[in-house]
């Protein structure tokens, strides 16, 4: 799962990336949109046609095969963008499927995926709770601005915390949007031992720079970036520690 206090840290792209890169692996790889709040797998990838969003999978997580849109290179499951989530979404629906989450555990399982990946709402949200039980890797993205650290640290220090002693889960964190400029590698330098201090359980620290041109093919909605991309170069040794 992919997740991060604040939005615009690159949670989606990173999803994107580091889906294809597994897949380039040989992985058999599922990408789930589970940002309900705003949904934009649909209109990153306009030529596929989901019938059933997963808005409805968590009012009754069942079938969760029915959900999958087929593609190359990685399966999707997306969201529904044409209904405000608030208009579908109850806690009680949270609550079935916090209540299932052992019985979508096994779903998944059965589904036969190398990895499933979760690209989550930036926050403290259900879903992201829910997907604390159904991940092996938890991916911390985050900006090099201090809200998005104080928010990283708030997210490991509350969300996580329970799950942590347990040491089933495996983090990582990503500072991703880093400018080339001096100034910021000082400060990142130091935002690294600081974490590798207070959460000595993380299992790697990752940086990616900002690139511009990038950015650029993104906004022409080029989301699935070349291999020799900088964010591509980066997320192939983000994918190495995951080693899933
Ligand atoms: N390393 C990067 N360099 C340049 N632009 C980036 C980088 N990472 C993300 N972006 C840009 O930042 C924006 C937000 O990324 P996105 O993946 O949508 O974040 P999130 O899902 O966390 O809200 C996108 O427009 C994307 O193009
Ligand atoms: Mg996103």
């Amino acid at each position: 799962m992919i997740h991060s206090y604040k939005g615009g840290s690159g949670k989606t792209i990173i999803s994107y990336n580091l889906a294809r890169v597994f897949a380039e692996h040989g992985k058999k790889v599922l990408l789930i949109e589970g940002d309900l709040d705003g949904p934009v797998f649909a209109n990153n990838f306009r030529t596929l046609n989901p019938s059933k969003f997963i808005n409805f999978y968590l009012k009754e997580p069942k079938n969760l095969e029915t959900y999958i849109v087929r593609n190359n290179p990685f399966d999707m499951i997306f969201a529904s963008s044409e209904f405000a989530h608030q208009n579908l979404m109850r806690n009680r629906d949270y609550e079935s499927l916090l209540q299932n989450i052992l019985d979508v555990k096994k779903e998944i399982h059965t589904l036969d995926y190398d990895i499933v990946i979760i690209d989550l709402s930036p926050g403290v949200n259900y879903l992201a709770i829910a997907s604390v039980v159904l991940a092996d890797h938890i991916v911390l993205a985050l900006r090099p601005d201090q809200n998005s650290f104080e928010g990283f640290k708030i997210l490991l220090d509350r969300v996580y915390a329970n799950t942590i002693p347990s040491g089933e889960k495996n983090f990582h964190v990503i500072i991703n949007q880093v400018p080339d400029l001096s100034g910021f590698d000082e400060i990142i330098n130091e935002w690294k031992i600081i974490i590798k201090y207070e959460y000595p359980f993380l299992q790697s620290i990752h940086k990616i720079p900002f690139s511009p041109p990038s950015s650029l093919k993104i906004l022409q909605n080029e989301v699935l970036l070349d291999d020799d991309d900088p964010i591509s170069e980066k997320l192939e040794e983000i994918a190495k520690s995951i080693n899933a």
